[in-house]
């Protein structure tokens, strides 16, 4: 939650190292905040340990023109890192933009710099952590002396935490030996310090309860609430117009369908974008967490932030309450990494607590076996180490360590053509208890969203967590989330007449509904020569988890033989059968629409699934073309470059 190096009255990098007299320059390019939240537990822990004053701040803030000039004018600089995440097909993230645009094309010699990069990525994509990489490249090209090596963490092996500590401990002796700094142990220095204020409730204006910014909490400019512009600082507060459940009671598993109203914005989405949608937390989540950090009973009570170090913000708007924070800002129920559980060590209530999270947070295997592979959550761990004795832990610390609360994204279900003023997502369930263990594991938004289509249902079904669904001041309440819309490149070919081969099992299906949706509203808006639509679509049983299972019909009614529909059922044989085998059947017809000028689209699970298709694909092009594998490889890299294979996967 330690904030952005926001709110200065200038882009100059050396102006601002010198008025905020900071030795050292840590910058990131995130996007969905992991990156940031790295690169502000690093810059914490280069402060605290080697005394190096540090400023942390997004890449899109500064200008860089001047770069080179900072080891000259700001005495006593030492190093800058980068913490570099890799978006999508080997892009930057959107604050990274700009500064990739400079490195590629305007920067110049950078030799009096010292720096080093630790690249964020997913090795299960073709460009693997490729924006950590052309930062390295251009600055060594440039002149500059890279510190210790280059990182790479990993989240496609979910090897991300351990990969970054690793990277970490090997520059911090190399800084010791080289920059001659001396190593203390690492005590929490606060940027901020939390005021309450006995004279505010939760009921006197400007207080937050909760709202997702200030905007929202003064309320004062109806415009901007209504009409935007929305993006991923400012969401629209939608109301959901209704839900359904999409799996059949037989089902082990649960799958919903939502539709957000925005007819009383101008809020717009393009078929095959996301929704971004903004959860809270479940009660029994938010009660945990008072509870081992003795909040329970001040909960309500209001304070207000100020700052001790001026570099440092938060993203909740405040004064605000210890519950408004926890419920609504804070990333309370994922999983711990072992340097945040290591943070913890001061704050153990008695001796032998603090043993037992030294030996869980010591060693990485002890840690993935007692703690990681368990899918403990901060609270249930530090209570279950501490034999429910509470921790006395200062809130300061809380909102500077903990990770700010995600929005999560969803390829949207729905038709812009056909649904113009409607968002439909199609949302599965995560809930699963970990084998050999004692609780439940629920994904936060998943079951946000099941708790609100059970309440509208009135349905008797209990979800396995439960939420406040009358939340602050009546903003989400009863059933409104605040939402903004993330802009894809995942789209139908402009030409209407070119075939599309869609390949989706499971909720991968979703963007394909909004695209055969929108082919049937071309058909009653008289398009003429709609080309062929093929969708794959993958579940486990055609009884149980089949989505959208009535609708198919439908459309193959208005698109006539335009649309054919190929299944795999997993679960109904003795043998798995998948897309990748239905396409390898089909693939003479594959060929022949790809001869055609189709495009080729795959949603769903990345980690196997896109990959396992893919393989299908160079099969199919070896066998029907007599291509070699390394030809059939690099004709669908050309595919990929010019985005008539275009993959949505997570
Ligand atoms: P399974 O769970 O029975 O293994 C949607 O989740 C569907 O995708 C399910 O039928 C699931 O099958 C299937 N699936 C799982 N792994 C897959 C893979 N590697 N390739 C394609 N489909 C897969």
């Amino acid at each position: 939650v330690h904030g952005v190096a926001g709110g200065f009255q200038t882009r100059d990098l050396v102006e601002i190292l010198n008025s905020t007299n900071k030795k050292a320059l840590v910058l990131y390019g995130s996007q969905t905040g992991t990156s940031e939240d790295y690169a502000h537990k690093y810059a914490r822990e280069l402060q605290s340990k080697f005394s190096i004053p540090t400023l942390c701040g997004d890449l899109s803030e500064f200008d860089f023109d001047n770069l080179n000039d900072i080891p000259e004018q700001v005495e006593g600089f030492t190093f800058i890192t980068f913490f570099m995440a890799t978006y999508g097909e080997g892009e930057p993230t959107d604050n990274a933009v700009e500064f990739i645009e400079f490195l590629k094309n305007d920067a110049e010699d950078l030799s009096n710099l010292k720096y080093t990069v630790f690249g964020l990525g997913n090795s299960t994509y073709e460009f693997y952590n490729q924006m950590g990489k052309t930062t390295n490249k251009r600055f060594s090209e440039l002149g500059a002396q890279l510190v210790g090596t280059f990182g790479e963490g990993d989240d496609g092996q979910a090897t991300m935490d351990e990969d970054f500590l690793a990277w970490k401990d090997s520059l911090f002796d190399t800084i010791k030996k080289d920059l001659h700094l001396e190593e203390h142990e690492v005590v929490y220095q606060p940027g901020l310090k939390v005021k309450e204020n006995t004279a505010l409730t939760t009921s006197s204006p400007n207080v937050s309860v909760g709202e997702p910014n200030k905007a929202y909490v003064l309320r004062e400019d109806e415009n901007l609430l209504q009409y935007g512009p929305f993006d991923h600082t400012h969401p629209y507060i939608a109301p959901i117009s209704s839900s359904r459940e999409l799996c059949s009671e037989t089902s082990e598993r649960n799958c919903i369908h939502l539709e957000f109203d925005l007819s009383n914005t101008n809020l717009r989405y393009s078929t095959g974008d996301h929704l971004a949608v903004w959860p809270s937390n479940a009660n029994e989540h938010v009660e945990s967490f008072l509870k081992v950090f003795n909040l329970t009973d001040k909960r309500s009570s209001v304070f207000d932030i100020e700052f001790l170090d001026p570099t440092v913000t938060v993203h909740f708007p405040f004064p605000t309450t210890y519950e408004a924070v926890v419920r609504h800002h804070l990333e309370i129920s994922g999983p711990i990494s072992r340097q945040t559980l290591k943070q913890f060590i001061p704050y153990a209530p008695d001796q032998s607590t603090k043993q037992e999270v030294i030996r869980l947070s010591e060693s990485k295997d002890v840690f993935h076996n007692e703690v990681t592979a368990k899918y403990y959550n901060l609270a249930d761990l530090l209570f279950k180490v501490s034999k429910e004795t509470p921790w006395n832990v200062p809130f300061n610390f809380l909102i500077e360590t903990m990770p700010n609360l995600q929005h999560r994204y969803y390829s949207i279900s729905s038709s812009s053509l056909s649904e113009k003023q409607t968002i439909h997502i199609t949302a599965m369930i995560e809930a699963f208890t970990p084998t050999g263990s004692d609780h439940i594991v629920t994904g936060v938004t998943t079951n946000l969203l099941w708790n609100i289509q059970l309440n509208q249902d009135k349905s008797t079904v209990k979800a396995p967590v439960s939420y406040d669904l009358n939340g602050p001041r009546n903003l989400f309440s009863p059933y409104k989330l605040p939402v903004h819309i993330r802009r894809s490149t995942f789209k139908l070919p402009s030409n209407p007449a070119l075939p599309v081969i869609m390949i989706g099992p499971g909720t991968g299906v979703a963007p394909f509904r909004g695209f055969i949706r929108e082919r049937c509203q071309q058909v009653d808006n008289g398009t003429p020569n709609i080309g062929q639509s093929i969708l794959y679509y993958g579940c486990r049983n055609s009884e149980q988890d089949f989505l959208y299972r009535d609708e198919w019909p439908t459309y193959s009614k208005k698109l006539g033989d335009k649309f054919k529909m190929y299944t795999a059922f997993s679960r109904e044989n003795s043998h798995k059968v998948y897309v990748q085998h239905r396409l390898l059947e089909n693939s003479r017809e594959f060929i022949e629409l790809m001869d055609q000028g189709a495009f080729i689209y795959v949603c769903g699970d990345a980690g196997k699934m896109a990959k396992d298709v893919n393989k299908a694909i160079v099969e199919i092009l070896i066998k029907e073309k007599g291509l070699s594998e390394e030809d059939a490889t690099e004709s669908i890299r050309e595919f990929k470059t010019s985005n008539r294979y275009q993959e949505d996967v997570w």
